[in-house]
């Protein structure tokens, strides 16, 4: 047994420890590869009192292999307000990171690669929130999470793809701003068709490319199988739908997912290798889409990462004070409970 931190020699359900039960997401000649990178990430979160905080888009051998903790943006971002330790490597894009550093100022947040953006996230400005608001006076803005901190600063609340509905019945409007996916507006709106929802042009370049006709092929190739999509897809790929939720309710749905069964996960590519162990008997069927943004942390990234203490994320004092307003007014309100936030490895 190698010696990791104990937090990852936890006994897991099935019986093995995670990185057993990881020496089965990668290919034995790639996993022994990785596993020094392992060791060394493993041994060095020790001594920098830090965690490793994974997206769960991140690749089997970084989620299985050093991440702490595990989830969807908004499960990261309650663990992130959570944790007692003094640094957090954030395996996920900018913004998250970003979050992160919001919600806990007096921490050291890294990320191993800052050039890790997104689509959705580099679409609008805090100058285009403000215009927003001098078309829009008096409508609440709602920010998806997937913005920068000055975005996040100028908007009323946020919200992700796990509680988008809930946060916008909680604010009893009749009319809203919704910034900046387009999709994810259009399927809060059809959830709530008594609120009028303007939106922002945003898109996710991974979840936009799917179409309903691909689906339907799938569904005639494959009969029977589940499909399950992420709601920052176009409409017509929701319709085709057995579930919508976000990356965290996915994996809610297939742990009930009875084996021998087939499901398509309608988003990006790494979601079906990591969740797979947790679903044995699941056949999972592609398509799935790559996000070149979440591609770029590597564990390599990651060790440099701890080693040299590099990047670390700031956020103007002033804007964090805002922004972490519309986090919290979004933390404070739960998530659906067919959407499990996240979990601790
Ligand atoms: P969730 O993690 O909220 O499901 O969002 C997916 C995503 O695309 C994050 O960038
Ligand atoms: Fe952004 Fe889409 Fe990549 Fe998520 S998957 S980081 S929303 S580009």
């Amino acid at each position: 047994m190698t010696k990791l931190r104990s937090n990852l020699l936890v006994v897991a359900e099935d019986g093995g420890t995670p990185l057993e039960r990881a020496t089965h997401a990668l290919p034995d000649i790639e996993w022994a590869a990785v596993l020094p990178t392992i060791e060394a990430i493993n041994a060095l979160k020790v001594e920098r009192n830090a965690i490793v905080l994974a997206h769960n888009y991140m690749t089997p051998d970084i989620y299985h292999g050093v991440a702490d903790i595990v989830g969807d943006s908004l499960g990261l971002a309650r663990e992130a307000a959570r944790t007692d330790a003094e640094v957090i490597v954030f395996a996920g894009v900018h913004f998250m990171a970003e979050t992160a550093k919001i919600t806990c100022p007096d921490k050291t947040v890294l990320i191993p690669d800052p050039n890790a953006g997104c689509s959705l996230a580099e679409s609008i400005t805090g100058v285009d929130v403000r215009l927003l608001r001098e078309r829009f006076p008096g409508v609440p803005i709602v920010a998806y999470v997937n913005t920068s901190a000055d975005v996040k600063a100028e908007v009323d609340i946020c919200c992700t793809s796990g509680n988008a509905v809930e946060v916008v019945r909680s604010l009893g409007a009749d009319e809203i701003v919704f910034l900046p996916d387009q999709y994810l507006g259009k399927w809060v709106a059809s959830q709530l068709p008594e609120v009028k929802v303007h939106l922002w042009e945003g898109a996710c370049m991974v979840h936009e490319r799917f179409t309903g006709e691909e689906l339907r092929s799938y569904r005639t190739q494959t009969p029977g199988v589940q499909i399950l999509a992420h709601p920052e897809c176009p409409p017509d790929v929701l319709a085709e739908a057995d579930y919508v939720g976000s990356t965290a309710g996915m994996v809610g749905f297939v742990r009930n997912v009875a084996p021998g069964n087939r499901v398509v996960m309608v988003t990006e590519c790494s979601m079906a290798d990591n969740i797979a162990l947790e679903a044995p008997g699941v056949e999972f069927v592609r398509p799935c889409n790559l996000c070149p943004h979440m591609k770029k942390i590597t564990l390599d990234k990651i060790l440099h990462s701890l080693r040299t203490m590099t990047t670390e994320v700031h956020v103007d004092a002033d804007i964090a004070e805002r922004a972490r307003r519309s986090v919290d007014r979004m933390l404070a309100i739960g998530t659906s409970a067919a959407a499990p936030a996240g979990g601790t490895r």
